[in-house]
């Protein structure tokens, strides 16, 4: 059965305050903390930043309060510009990228928790274990039956520009962390980001699997647990829409039946 509340053990309760305000122009953070090591409840802790000494960004604050207040404050980042994914968050109740969100969007203090409905490793980092295995189950690959040309595999400009609006998915899961069918079904349904790379390869014009492709998402719950709630599209921070790609996944299903 579906659990609608968190388990007496995951709930937050308050937390530390680090520092006082240094100044009129400081930004509060106000950030989830829970530590495997420690055997208490996730707590809210408070910082607050000087906003004129920090860069504009939500992660130049989280790097801020990691290197002059909080050393122990954990979370991953690396490309700081909206390409490697890493640093997907949920700031002020929305799935986003920290290195592209603005401090200054935030009205009030800046709300910061891990993306939802994923296990926790510590603080901010969720346990990408599920989602990247369920991203190998789809051989997210070119695959082949044809012999190797000598030279690349060839494809026309028109063939190249349908894995537009497919190709720039960074992985983040900010689409599948904000979809409620892959909040209750994770072990089983698929969820927007995976069935958008699915989708990538289905469509790619060298690609010589398509067939056995569609048969490993014919499946009750692998494909067709969307119910096109559309969230996916509204919390992706490239832009792209999963669900349209579903619901072309679903039209290639149909198309080989009849
Ligand atoms: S459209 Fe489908 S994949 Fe996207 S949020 Fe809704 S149920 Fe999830
Ligand atoms: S579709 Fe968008 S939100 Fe989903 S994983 Fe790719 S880049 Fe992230
Ligand atoms: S640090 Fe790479 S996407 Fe944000």
């Amino acid at each position: 059965m579906v659990q609608l509340a968190l388990p007496k053990k995951s709930r937050p309760t308050g937390g530390k305050t680090w520092n006082k305000r240094p100044s009129k122009t400081s930004k509060t953070f106000k950030i989830y903390r829970w530590s495997p090591d420690e055997d208490r409840n996730p707590r809210i802790d408070t910082y607050h930043i000087d906003r004129s000494k920090t860069g504009p960004m939500v992660l130049d604050g989280l790097i801020k309060i990691k290197n002059e207040i909080d050393p122990t404050l954990t979370f991953r980042r690396s490309c700081r510009e909206g390409i490697c994914g890493s640093c997907a968050m949920n700031i002020d109740g929305t799935n986003s990228l920290a290195c592209l969100k603005g401090m200054d969007e935030v009205r009030g203090a800046v709300k910061v928790y891990p993306l939802p409905h994923m296990p926790v490793v510590k603080d901010l980092v969720p346990d990408m274990t599920n989602f990247y295995a369920q991203l190998r189950s789809i051989e997210p690959w070119l695959q082949t039956v044809s012999s190797t040309p000598e030279h690349e595999w060839p494809q026309s400009h028109d063939d190249r520009e349908k894995l537009d609006g497919l190709y720039e998915c960074i992985l983040c899961a900010c689409c599948s962390t904000s979809c409620p069918s892959y909040w209750w079904n994770s072990d089983r349904y698929l969820g927007p980001a995976i069935l958008l790379q699915a989708y990538r390869w289905l469509i790619d014009s060298r690609d010589e699997k398509t067939g056995e492709r569609l048969d490993n998402l014919e499946d009750p719950f692998r494909l067709y647990r969307c119910h096109t709630i559309l969230n996916c599209a509204k919390a992706c921070p490239k832009g792209l829409n999963p669900a349209k790609a579903i619901s072309e996944i679903k039209k290639q299903m149909v198309a080989r039946r009849v």
